[in-house]
């Protein structure tokens, strides 16, 4: 699969060990950044992940901060992208059979990095259920 992962310094570690897992796993990873710990401001990184994802250069991307949260706010501004901040193996499985997430959310200040490494497996291997779920998404996603 082709993959988007970016980061800002909150979420560098996690997103550097996610690089060689998904690398390591047989997956396209575009690491976009950030490249350091160095303070970045994530709405930069989000955006770069989300024009990949709208113009189907990957599949999906990965957004990784401090809490996940400020990363969806910036992905969610995006026509299109549908950012899902997950905290355990149920939301990621959620996120993509009923809300078709295209961009899973982390928080690297949050998780273990065990739990990262398992939300990250569930969501990629999920699919979205469609019928009722597709109709849902339809009504915000004018
Ligand atoms: C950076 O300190 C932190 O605010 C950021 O990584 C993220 O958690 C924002 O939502």
């Amino acid at each position: 699969m082709k993959i988007a992962i970016g980061s800002d310094h909150g979420g560098f570690e996690l997103k550097q060990l996610l690089v060689k897992k998904l690398a390591g796993l047989g997956h396209e990873v575009n690491d976009l950044g950030c490249d350091s710990a160095a303070s970045v401001d994530y709405p930069d990184f989000a955006e770069q992940v989300c024009v990949q994802v709208l113009d189907a250069t990957v599949e999906c991307g990965i957004l990784v901060c401090g809490t996940g949260l400020g990363m969806s706010m910036a992905a969610n501004k995006y026509r299109g992208i549908r950012a899902a901040v997950c905290h355990n193996e149920y939301t990621a499985r959620m996120s993509r059979a009923h809300n078709d997430a295209n961009i899973l959310c982390l928080g690297d200040r949050v998780l273990g990095k065990g739990l990262a490494e398992g939300i990250v497996e569930v969501w990629l291997t999920t699919s979205f259920t469609g019928g009722r779920h597709q109709q849902r998404i339809d009504k915000f996603s004018g």
